[in-house]
């Protein structure tokens, strides 16, 4: 079956959020499969937004492992504490960098990257994983990403084994 996403143009970043969540619940609900939801769901931000990179690091054997992702080939093991994946996961918190080169141990998978944003995912109180999204734009990340990134990374928990 085709999946079409519809993803208004020429409006604020709000509107994008507002149109696509509501298709990825819709994308996801007809799936049971958790990997091929997480992929989807991938696939739908990177389709509707101008990233250079969008992906998941699951918490594996005490360190974060490459999971799905949209973009260029990417770094695949970051301990816990590194780069901006692994602080947020140490910190369990969102971390937005506006200028990455203005990150201390800010992990450089690639050079076009400038800014990022990273949200852990939990489940029961532990982080399992993290979303982490890059620009090649300096600043491109403020609070409303970190809204609905992170109301999309409890859907992201339900579809991680
Ligand atoms: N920049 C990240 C590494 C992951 S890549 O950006 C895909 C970091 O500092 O943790």
């Amino acid at each position: 079956m085709a999946e079409e996403l519809r993803i208004p143009h020429g409006v604020d970043k709000v509107e994008v959020y507002q149109s696509l969540l509501p298709q990825i619940r819709s994308l996801v609900e007809i799936e049971s499969d958790g990997m091929a939801n997480l992929c989807n769901m991938l696939a739908a931000l990177n389709q509707s937004f101008d990233w250079l990179w969008v992906g998941l690091y699951f918490v594996k054997d005490s360190e974060l492992v490459l999971g799905p992702f949209q973009g260029p080939v990417a770094c695949t093991r970051i301990a816990f504490g590194k780069g901006v994946c692994g602080s947020s996961w140490k910190d369990q918190t969102t971390i937005i960098v506006p200028d990455v080169d203005a990150f201390p141990g800010h992990i450089a998978c690639s050079t076009l990257s400038k800014s990022e944003i990273v949200v852990p995912i939990f489940r029961n109180g532990n982080v399992i994983a993290v979303l982490d999204v890059d620009s090649e734009h300096v600043g491109h990340f403020d609070e409303f990403d970190k809204q609905y990134l992170e109301e999309l990374s409890e859907l992201f928990e339900k579809f991680i084994s």
